[in-house]
């Protein structure tokens, strides 16, 4: 991984660079709650929404931060939302599935159908984060994303700032333009709490049955349902470069 590449002590130029752009990145969030009130933050606790964390809550800026507990999340994500929590005193806002989707979906699929098609893991997508994130974004004049241009080819024209199709709210990733390097120089050099799964080659982190670690040179998403092609890994949360196409169309409508 990047990370365990970084020097104990990263350059202080490259320092500098990042404390730039999280300035940057600071003043965005700033003016989106100010101009799309109420703004709230998709939060997964991976490593690029702990960057997001701390601008927010140690700058008090006022958007909300809530995270979509999926039932499937790995143990050290519940660990690391216990240590955000204390670290910020502060209280994540948590919404879970609705449990007629989770029975409907064992009934029809079984426990671990998303292994089966892109189809069902979609379903299980659809009913353990879509649907609460709809519910989540109820309301909002904007949301906030962790997402970066660099972590996939269904990522690479992602704009800071542009309009959801699915939610018809504006969406915000201020961090769009940040290198792997800069996100782990920032939670360095603030002591910010991650998940410990980092550590132990997952760059990516999702639910446990659909995430596993990387090897070395491969791609950072290469550990999120692994058994699919790159193309069709999304799970509804975020469009494939922000368009509606298909195979999302096909969710949505789902
Ligand atoms: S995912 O959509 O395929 O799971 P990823 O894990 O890279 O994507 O997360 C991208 C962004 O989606 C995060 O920065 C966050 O804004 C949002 N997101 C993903 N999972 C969750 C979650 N469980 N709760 C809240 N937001 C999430
Ligand atoms: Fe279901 Fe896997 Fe999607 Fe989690 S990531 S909601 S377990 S298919």
């Amino acid at each position: 991984m990047i990370r365990e590449s970084l020097p104990d002590l990263p350059n202080p130029e490259l320092v500098a660079v990042v404390a730039e752009k999280a300035a940057r990145a600071a003043a965005l969030l700033r003016n989106i709650a100010r101009d799309y009130a109420p703004v709230v933050f998709a939060n997964s606790l991976g490593a690029e929404d702990m960057v997001l964390t701390d601008l927010i809550w140690r700058e008090d800026i006022n958007i909300g931060v809530f995270s979509l507990d999926t039932g499937r999340l790995p143990v050290e994500t519940h660990e690391l939302i216990h240590e955000t929590e204390r670290h910020y005193g502060r209280k994540l806002e948590v919404y879970f599935p609705r449990h007629e989707a989770v029975e409907d979906y064992a009934r029809l699929h079984g426990s671990h159908g998303f292994y089966g098609s892109v189809e069902a893991r979609k379903a299980c997508c659809h009913a353990r984060k879509v649907e609460p994130l709809q519910r989540a974004l109820a309301g909002k004049g904007a949301w906030v994303t962790g997402l970066r241009s660099g972590q996939s080819a269904t990522r690479d024209k992602l704009k800071v700032i542009s309009h959801d199709p699915v939610s018809n709210l504006v969406k915000a990733s201020p961090l769009a333009d940040w290198s792997e390097t800069e996100v782990w120089i920032y939670l360095r050099a603030n002591g910010v709490p991650y998940n410990r799964l980092h550590d132990r080659g997952y760059p990516s982190i999702g639910c446990a049955p659909c995430t596993r670690a990387i090897q070395p040179g491969e791609d950072v998403r290469a550990g999120r349902w692994w058994w699919e092609a790159p193309e069709t890994k999304e799970c509804g949360l975020h469009l494939v470069n922000g368009q509606l196409q298909r195979i999302a169309l096909r969710d949505v409508e789902a």
